[in-house]
């Protein structure tokens, strides 16, 4: 099967395409992003890495016809392109709002209109949100309020989307709480990470066990249409005991 990763030179999406590369059940990874994506540095011996094809966008609100060509016949999507919760400040609300809610409701829209085999099962559409996005638009959160309401509105369009698209995309949204890898937290998200759980309860996942659960979707099916941290521990720790994927 052929599968589409978006935002692929990313923390978590560079998992999920290490982990992809030694999955024989994928046959094609698009890493789709707006600079070239490399072959992830500890593919693993079993890892293919013939499967990757770097794929470079310019403009995520215009596909190119080259781009949208590199799409077509794909299988699942793994949508991680995101301004996360640790970089909102870093740029204009407007900007945030553009990469997290537009970008990807116009890369949704664009890959279900790309003409697929009949014959095809519909479009997987995997989306990663966050624990605390809140879908309910009356209730702002007291934390990053308009950045939680814009990420739950995301949520709510993606799942409308695929309800209304008469069988041609499914749509699974995850919810994490803090992602990890061995190594990566330094001092400062250590600290964060204990004030977030003290605070609101952040659960930590492992980036393996989330980018396992990403590709056990997009492989096997939806299990349903939103996975919440203990789901992810779940069928994350599942998927790599049966893929027998190294750290
Ligand atoms: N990391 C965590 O602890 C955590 C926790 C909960 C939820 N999540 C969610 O998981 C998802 C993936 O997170 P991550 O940690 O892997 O994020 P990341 O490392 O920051 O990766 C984000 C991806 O989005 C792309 N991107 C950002 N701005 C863009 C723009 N203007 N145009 C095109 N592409 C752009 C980045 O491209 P460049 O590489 O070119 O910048 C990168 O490929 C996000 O939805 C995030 O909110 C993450």
């Amino acid at each position: 099967m052929k599968i589409i990763v978006a935002g692929s030179t990313g923390f978590v999406a560079t998992e999920v395409i290490r982990q992809a590369l030694s999955i024989p059940a994928i046959t094609s990874v698009v890493a789709l992003a707006r600079r070239t994506t490399a072959v992830p540095q500890n593919a693993g011996p079993s890892a293919d890495a013939s499967k990757l094809k770097s794929v470079v966008c310019d403009d995520f609100e215009n596909y190119t016809e080259t781009v949208k060509k590199e799409l077509v016949g794909a299988d699942a999507c793994i949508w991680l392109i995101a301004v996360t919760f640790s970089n909102v400040k870093t740029m204009p609300f407007e900007d945030v709002r553009k990469i997290c809610l537009d970008y990807t409701l116009k890369g949704m829209e664009t890959m279900a209109q790309l003409p697929r085999d009949s014959a095809s099962n519909p479009l997987r559409f995997i989306y990663t949100s966050g624990h605390g996005a809140q879908r309910d638009q009356s209730q702002k959160p007291w934390i990053q309020g308009d950045y939680t309401l814009m990420r739950g509105k995301t949520e709510s369009l993606i799942l409308e989307f695929a309800k209304n698209s008469n069988g041609a995309v499914e749509a699974c949204v995850t919810k994490p709480g803090i992602i990890d890898a061995p190594g990566r937290t330094g001092p400062v998200m250590k600290v964060l990470g204990s004030i977030g759980r003290a605070i609101i309860s952040l659960p930590i996942l492992d980036v393996g066990e989330i980018a396992a659960t990403l590709l056990q979707q997009a492989v096997n099916g939806i299990e349903k249409d939103t996975l919440l941290h203990e789901d992810l521990v779940r069928i994350g720790q599942k998927a790599l005991a049966a893929e027998n994927i190294a750290r």
